[in-house]
């Protein structure tokens, strides 16, 4: 099935130069999007919007920049502005996960995770939305949450946090901006197999797709189509939710005896 409202509409995608952004970034393209595609590395940003925007150079260009930077933001969105002329939807799409013991976690890594998990979302979102509100028609948002804000894992607190706050931030937006025409969602993935993934643990892929029901590891793809349908105009009752797409991960309930056996 291909989804409506999709075609000629504007977004920004941040933390996109590879991974579950870049794979967004392809699905909008595929279905007639304009894309920004930012990310830290310019280099990573330049050559992801060059082999995405192959066939039409136009309708992606790479914004590279700190996407927890609040100025970084701002000039990212009057980019958008001055080369595209509106914004239609926006994933802040780069997070930081930093692993780290509670006890010996030092405040500027909390603060590194809380600035661009957090802050970078919060504010181009802000930004994004007065532009929406200016525009006249309305706007989709998604936001990039992770099963590890919803349960607990091993050395994950700071990020964890950031992750469940993100699902606290569409509910308060849904309320304060659905009547702009303003949607917010949120996709929260479980463990999916990225360049980075698996860069940090051999065979990622074989011992994810033990742990989750589905018997397979979440592909970026999969986490690309998803927010395809919440931009898209199929989805424009849905406001304010979160959709895990986790492979059933977090679904299982444990007894005694899964735990006897697991150990
Ligand atoms: N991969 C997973 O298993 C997984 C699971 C749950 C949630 N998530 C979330 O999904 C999002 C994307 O995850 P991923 O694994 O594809 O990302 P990633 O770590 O592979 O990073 C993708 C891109 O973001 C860029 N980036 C890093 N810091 C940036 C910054 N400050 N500003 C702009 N760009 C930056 C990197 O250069 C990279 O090219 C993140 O928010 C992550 O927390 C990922």
């Amino acid at each position: 099935m291909k989804y409506s409202g999709l075609k000629n509409k504007v977004a920004i995608i941040t933390g996109a130069g590879e991974g579950i952004g870049y794979s967004m970034v392809t699905a909008l393209i595929e279905a007639g999007a304009k894309v920004v595609l930012n990310d830290l590395d310019v280099k990573v940003a330049q050559a992801a919007a060059a082999n995405l925007g192959k066939d039409n150079p136009d309708n992606c260009l790479a914004f590279a920049g700190d996407a927890g930077d609040v100025a970084t933001i701002n000039k990212m969105v009057d980019f958008t502005l001055e080369h595209f002329g509106r914004v239609d939807f926006v994933v802040p799409n780069a997070g930081m996960t930093l692993f780290g013991d509670f006890f010996d976690f030092k405040p500027e890594d909390f603060h590194r995770v809380i600035n661009l998990n957090l802050q970078g979302a919060f504010f181009l979102v802000q930004r994004a939305a007065k532009e929406m509100i200016k525009q006249g028609s309305g706007g989709k948002i998604v936001l990039m949450s992770s099963q590890v804000g919803i349960r607990a894992y091993r050395h994950l607190t700071a990020y964890g946090m950031t992750k469940a706050a993100l699902r606290m931030m569409a509910i308060n937006l849904a309320y304060e901006l659905g009547n702009l025409g303003i949607n917010i969602n949120v996709v929260s993935p479980g463990a999916t197999l990225t360049e980075r993934t698996a860069l940090e643990q051999p065979d990622y892929e074989g011992i994810w797709a033990k742990v989750n029901p589905n018997g397979r590891v979440g592909k970026p793809e999969d986490i690309a189509k998803t927010c395809l349908f919440l931009l898209s105009d199929e989805a424009k009752h849905i406001n304010g939710q979160t959709i895990a797409v986790d492979g059933g991960w977090t679904t299982a309930g444990k007894y005694p005896e899964d735990l006897e056996q697991e150990t």
